[in-house]
């Protein structure tokens, strides 16, 4: 029997790289996925790779900081699988980097809008059925920046400050209705969004890179699939006893300072 046998899982940020690899992961281990992204062509190509690959998904395009479209993935969800067992709530961008003192103002909203009210409104939208049920399990996207200051990041830091406010008070309130609520702290992840970030950082990405992945204490970066595979746990029955709780995924970043480099 696999790990989701006969499960529904809705993913948000599905087309991305963090959200695609945990599609996969949950598919292969037997659930049905719901895809949601802003960026149409690429769902759409995502979906066809899953499906070519044998497994049962479907995208519903959508902007995950708008009210309505977040009401409607989360109808089309239920619509399509009659309930949802699991949701990955995990779209976000990295926005500009520059400096507190210096940060444009409407940047500072943007990235608050998709990276703190759009994690809101998908547990708004996605917990009501979950609790009705009296069955669920969901994952917010935090962050490494969820625990400290990346100078430049204040929007985005903030931001990932709030998913775990979000994810400790959301935790609290459906924990007697049979829903459990986390959240995953990734490090330093080989993604697109981390190419954005290190493009403002750097002039050289591939040397920043590296330099970030020092930080760790494995001494690399981390790749989308290591934090698949604990969402897919966490999402999992096995934790059942997992709530309201912050996972590092991180290489060992956060639990030290490095005194060997
Ligand atoms: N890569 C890292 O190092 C890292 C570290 C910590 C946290 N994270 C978080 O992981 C999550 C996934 O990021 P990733 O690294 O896979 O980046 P990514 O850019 O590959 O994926 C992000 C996806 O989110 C989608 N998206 C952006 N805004 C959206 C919106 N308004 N509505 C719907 N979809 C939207 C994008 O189209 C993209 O497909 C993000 O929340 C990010 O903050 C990433």
């Amino acid at each position: 029997m696999k790990r989701h046998e006969g499960k529904t899982m809705l993913v948000t940020g599905a087309a991305g790289a963090i959200g695609f690899a945990t599609c996969e992961i949950l598919a292969r281990e037997g659930a049905r996925v719901m895809l949601v992204d802003i960026d149409q062509p690429k769902l759409e190509q995502r979906v066809v790779q899953l499906q070519a690959a044998g497994h049962d998904a479907l995208g519903f395009h959508a902007d995950c900081a708008d009210e309505g479209q977040v009401r409607a993935y989360a109808e089309a969800a239920h619509g399509a699988f009659g309930h949802v067992d699991g949701f990955f709530n995990n779209a976000g961008i990295e926005g500009t980097l520059a400096p507190t003192h210096e940060y444009p103002v409407a940047e500072f909203d943007h990235v608050l809008h998709v990276n703190l009210r759009g994690m809101f409104l998908g547990l708004r939208y996605v917990l009501p059925g979950m609790a009705r049920r009296g069955k669920g399990a969901v994952v917010n996207t935090a962050s490494i920046g969820s625990e400290r200051g990346l100078a430049g990041a204040c929007a985005y830091n903030a931001a990932k400050h709030g998913v775990v406010g979000l994810t400790r008070t959301a935790a609290s309130e459906v924990a007697q209705k049979g829903v459990r609520v986390n959240c995953v702290e990734p490090g330093v992840i080989e993604t697109p969004l981390l190419v954005g970030m290190l493009e403002q950082m750097f002039d050289n990405v591939e040397a920043g890179m590296k330099k970030l992945g020092e930080v760790a204490t494995l001494n690399r970066v981390g790749q989308p699939e290591e934090v698949g595979q604990v969402v897919s746990f966490l999402l999992s029955d096995e934790a059942s006893y997992v709530n309201g709780a912050r996972w590092e995924i991180d290489g060992g970043a956060l639990a030290t300072i490095r005194n060997d480099i």
